[in-house]
């Protein structure tokens, strides 16, 4: 069945598009088309919220439910084809793999300057403190 990509039917979203209900159910995952009709009725997490998403990405959420590997194994029986490279959606998931603290402030601000400033704080009170008492 699908065990070679490059002889993999390419297909448009134009015509997983028609593929948007209970009698013939397409989603995209992974720009990687899959006829999930005969599925839906198996789906541990039941058909409402595959049909939510057939006829179109269904990426998002596929990776948000955090799917074990018995259940991508299970979807490529599933496969029709790729989808072809006009209408190839762009991978989101990789931005999230850099975490990023404080919005992108870079690490010396953190390690450095807002220690010292704190440190300063702290002497000057003390030293205010000396002086006035
Ligand atoms: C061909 C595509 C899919 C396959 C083969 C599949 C398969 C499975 C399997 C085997 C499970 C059981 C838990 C696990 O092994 O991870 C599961 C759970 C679940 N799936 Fe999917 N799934 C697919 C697509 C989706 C999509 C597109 C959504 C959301 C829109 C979704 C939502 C869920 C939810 C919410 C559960 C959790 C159920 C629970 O823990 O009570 N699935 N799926």
């Amino acid at each position: 069945m699908a065990e070679s990509t490059e002889s993999a039917k390419t297909i448009s979203l134009e015509e997983v598009k028609k593929h948007n209900a209970a009698g013939s159910s397409w989603l995209i995952i992974h720009n990687r088309v899959y006829d999930i009709t005969k599925f839906l009725d198996e789906h541990p997490g039941g058909e409402e919220v595959l049909l939510e998403q057939a006829g179109g990405d269904a990426t998002e959420n596929f990776e948000d439910v955090g799917h074990s590997s018995d259940a991508r194994e299970l979807m490529e029986q599933y496969f029709v084809g790729e989808l072809t490279e006009e209408d190839q959606i762009p991978e989101k998931s990789k931005e999230k793999k850099t975490i990023q603290h404080d919005e992108g402030k870079p690490n010396w601000i953190n390690n450095i300057l807002l220690p010292a400033g704190a440190a300063a704080v702290v002497i000057a009170i003390a030293v205010y403190k000396y002086f006035h008492s």
